[in-house]
């Protein structure tokens, strides 16, 4: 793991789209693992501007989104796949048809689990993954007790990551989703290289678990200590407690 400590959220994102366009310059095909949340944004806006710069090529790149609600429709503002939309494919300028998030509306979950998966294969693998962490340190929404083979499937959601994401659903809990789907823990790490972005004290306790605690189920994000390249880029108060 490479830790990297920026004096802003906003700097740690601009070195994050520095590592994913590095990352995918030099791919023929290439893949790019996307992340929603708070975290990312900033990752998010420098990537923007390079592809309006001409420094980022986003034409040829295949997305594919972490995770999604289970039961909201795609249309939904809160939808992951609107929201990747908004944030993320319309303004790199992503090739639409070439950006996936799973469906949160299928009716069999499994299968839809299951393609999705077969589609990660079939596109060559993520070269780059974007990820941000839970509070409870959760990755993509692998909450704790997931395990670190998991794959793409249905999940509960934990009480305190509906609690945490009520703030997308006007501060109302009760609309939050119960369930989701994910990509599971094996299939993040998977991903050829990793670019986790932090940011806030209220992700310190769960990044200090990630770098210095005991690696273990209860901390979903430990199972990235074993992977070969991940960097993780914080600001000052994501690193207070490192
Ligand atoms: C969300 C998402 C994750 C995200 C994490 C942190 O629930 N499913 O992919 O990384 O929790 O969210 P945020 O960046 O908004 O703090």
């Amino acid at each position: 793991m490479e830790i990297i400590v920026e004096d802003s959220a906003e700097a740690a994102g601009e070195t994050g789209s520095r590592a994913v366009i590095d990352a995918l310059a030099s791919r023929p095909d290439p893949v790019l693992g996307l992340a929603t949340g708070s975290s990312p944004e900033h990752l998010y806006a420098s990537l923007a501007r390079a592809s309006a710069e001409a420094r980022f090529d986003p034409r040829r790149v295949t997305a594919f989104a972490l995770d999604e609600y289970l039961g909201l429709d795609p249309a939904h503002p809160q939808s992951y796949r609107s929201v990747v939309d908004r944030e993320v494919t319309r303004p790199l300028g992503l090739d639409p048809a070439r950006v996936h998030v799973l469906d949160g509306g299928a009716r069999n979950a499994d299968a839809e689990c299951r393609a999705y998966e077969r589609a990660i294969q079939a596109a060559g693998g993520v070269d780059i993954q974007i990820l941000g962490i839970g509070a409870n340190g959760h990755i993509g929404f692998n909450e704790p007790g997931s395990s670190f083979q998991s794959r793409t499937r249905r999940q509960r959601l934990d009480e305190r990551t509906r609690r945490d994401n009520a703030r997308f659903f006007g501060g109302r809990i009760e609309d939050v989703p119960q369930e989701c789907l994910t990509q599971g823990i094996g299939t993040i790490r998977e991903a050829r290289q990793i670019v986790l972005v932090a940011s806030g004290a209220g992700k310190a306790e769960a990044v200090s678990a990630m770098i210095q605690g005991p690696v273990g189920e209860h901390c979903p994000a430990t199972a990235l200590r074993s992977h070969p390249s991940v960097l993780v880029l914080l600001d000052r108060e994501a690193a207070s407690q490192v």
